[in-house]
């Protein structure tokens, strides 16, 4: 949710925190801030706003200050002001940190410190993990009196100190005015990582702030610390038993990152479709017999075939592809199916009887309501399997196993390109499990070659992006839209209405069709918009009566229908076209022109497409 970077090595740290800081805005953007450890001191520098904003107040870099930390915040506790950004230093003034996550006991521990005689400048609880570290490094002794053994660093001793008392979820860098040559790291449900390059550390909450420094990279796991000291660094859990750091190399590239002529990195990720979602189904069709083979749970479909019941738990965007998973495998797998916001999920006393299986879906692999339904399922003994995008991230290391999405770093806030890898992950899982249980040969060969041919009917509907932009126009000044679709289109239109209410502000609703006449069709005024996904499948003739209602409340009409569907024209206001295909597959097809609608409604309505308000990419907070 926020972003953090920190460096230590022979260059300045001030301009590689702040081009860290850039590459991590898409995190939280509501104010920002830098710390530098030089000559002695802390010099701190934070603002509300952007990173812009922090960039323009920075003095002239210095060439020597080798060590800092930095953060973008997205606000949870206290307003996204100067005094709440990060970097925040304990009332001692030793300690400055920045934090990624909620401590969710701050305000006991607060009260308590402030008991102890601590003071506050902030509303955040991260500043109570700054004070916390600082009374234990300051007092040198633990709550119940024992000392500082004589063989420990006395820093990182007062930083496993506080995380004892502390409850919550957490990446931190850390530094200490006495400890010139230090910087600890620690993680606990947000996520962290460790670049290590010749002579320098970078530790940031995502990889895109490592990559152009080094490739190789240290992943930490949850309760892990790790302290920089000079040249050499050592990884710990936070209860001081050491932990052998493996080396990996980060799998994205800096091309993946950068905007590459696009104005956006969502306009960039919807026209990366064809490409990402062929990535993401290359090697994994067999086509000469009618197989799928996906590494990561190759040795597990048997098992999986065998299931009664398969549950799937996502958020947001990935709920969406969830919802279309449920449909999947019930219709081609036969399997009982049911998909579940994992925020409900998580508290929700699951029943799951042996031989579950859950999915979990996730694009960023660090979603806390996610990670926390993960979590659930497998404290209950359930199977749970992973559809996640980003490499190495938290659920992707806690599920049983997985299938990775492969379409590379999505940066825009708006999901697009891991939507459609997400359906298609699903799609080839329900193909496979069918084949092992009921499909026949043949229907599997049939439905893999349809598949492989989606990511190129993707490009035939981007080609139609003027013709969305003037549906867009033409509409842009209505305040209130509706989503409908029916079968597979359900979930399309929910994702439809997502995209417009998240990046242009749009109030939007999304629903299967057939409801509206049972309340929601009270709010159909003259002129507005309704989005029709009507395209050639099973509930087609349904759907067109679905379409007249609301032409005959004046609404405006939209249509997404099939290629050639020329009978469809008396009914829609406006019309794209999306080349036909399976039911099945048809989500990969339909929400293509409905995230280019919500784009250029966006950039109509003059909006940051890539950082919306309030918004953040990865919610690593409940
Ligand atoms: O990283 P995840 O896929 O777990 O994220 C889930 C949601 O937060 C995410 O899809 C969100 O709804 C997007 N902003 C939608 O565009």
């Amino acid at each position: 949710m926020c972003g953090i970077v920190a460096y230590f090595g022979r260059k300045s740290a001030q301009p590689i925190l702040i081009e860290g800081l850039k590459r991590l805005e898409y995190r939280g953007y509501d104010s920002a801030g830098l710390a530098l450890l030089h000559n002695g001191a802390f010099e701190v520098f934070k603002t509300s706003g952007r990173i812009a904003n922090l960039e323009e107040m920075l003095p002239a870099v210095t060439p020597d200050a080798g060590l800092g930390i930095g953060h973008t915040r997205w606000a949870t506790h206290g307003l996204p002001n100067t005094i709440n950004a990060h970097p925040h230093v304990d009332y001692t003034g030793k300690i400055v940190l920045v934090h990624n996550g909620i401590i969710e006991n701050y305000a006991t521990l607060k009260k308590w410190l402030l008991k102890e005689g601590c003071t506050f400048k902030s509303e955040t609880d991260t500043e109570v993990a700054a004070n916390l570290i600082g009374y234990f490094y300051q007092k040198n002794r633990t709550r119940d009196g024992r000392n500082c053994p004589s063989d420990c660093n006395r820093f990182e001793w007062a930083v496993q100190q506080a995380l004892n008392e502390i409850y919550g979820t957490y990446g931190m860098a850390i530094l200490c005015l006495d400890c010139p040559d230090t910087l600890i790291g620690i993680k606990k449900g947000s996520p962290l990582i460790l670049g290590v390059g010749k002579n320098e550390f970078i530790i940031a909450s995502d990889a895109a702030a490592i990559i152009e420094h080094t490739s190789q990279a240290v992943y930490l796991s949850d309760g892990e610390m790790v302290t920089i000291c000079g040249d050499s660094f050592s990884t710990k859990t936070i209860a001081n038993e050491k932990v052998d750091a493996e080396l990996k190399e980060i799998e994205i590239s800096l091309d993946q990152i950068e905007l590459e002529g696009f104005t956006h990195y969502m306009q960039k990720e919807i026209a990366e479709q064809p490409a990402s979602l062929e990535t993401c189904l290359n090697g994994r069709i067999d086509l000469k017999n009618g197989r799928v083979v996906l590494g990561g749970i190759q040795s597990r479909l048997r098992e999986l075939a065998r299931t009664k019941r398969i549950i799937l738990t996502a958020c947001g965007t990935a709920w969406h592809a969830g919802l279309v998973g449920e449909f999947l495998f019930e219709q081609l797998a036969r399997i009982p199916a049911e998909v579940e916001y994992a925020s409900e999920f998580r508290y929700r006393n699951p029943i799951l009887e042996e031989g579950t299986i859950v999915i979990a879906i996730s694009q960023s692999g660090e979603t806390a309501d996610t990670l926390a339904a993960v979590e659930q399922a497998k404290e209950r003994g359930a199977i749970v399997l992973g559809a996640v995008n980003v490499v190495g991230s938290t659920i992707a290391r806690m599920t049983d196993a997985g299938v990775y999405l492969r379409v590379g770093p999505e940066i825009g806030v708006a999901s697009t390109k891991a939507f459609t890898a997400q359906v298609a992950v699903l799609s080839m899982l329900a193909i496979e499990l069918g084949r092992r249980r009921h499909l026949s040969n043949e229907v599997a060969e049939n439905l893999l070659k349809e598949l492989v041919a989606i990511p190129g009917k993707i490009k035939r509907i981007l080609d139609q992006s003027d013709v969305i932009r003037e549906i867009a126009a033409a509409n842009i000044d209505k305040d209130n839209w509706l989503f409908l679709g029916r079968g597979f289109n359900y979930p399309v239109a929910l994702e439809g209405a997502l995209k417009l209410k998240e990046i242009s502000y749009i109030h939007a609703e999304g629903l299967p069709a057939a409801e509206m006449k049972h309340g929601p069709i009270a709010l159909i005024t003259d002129g507005m918009p309704a989005v029709f996904v009507a395209t050639r499948c099973a509930q087609y003739d349904k759907i067109i009566g679905n379409i007249e209602e609301v032409r005959a409340r004046g609404g405006r009409t939209i249509v997404v229908a099939t290629e050639g569907d020329d009978a469809i024209g008396p009914y829609a206001d406006h019309i794209v076209y999306v080349p036909d295909t399976v039911d099945y597959f048809q989500p990969m097809l339909t929400a293509v022109p409905l995230q280019i609608m919500a784009y250029h409604a966006a950039v109509l309505r003059g909006h940051d497409v890539d950082k919306p308000r309030n918004l953040a990419k990865s919610v690593t907070v409940e």
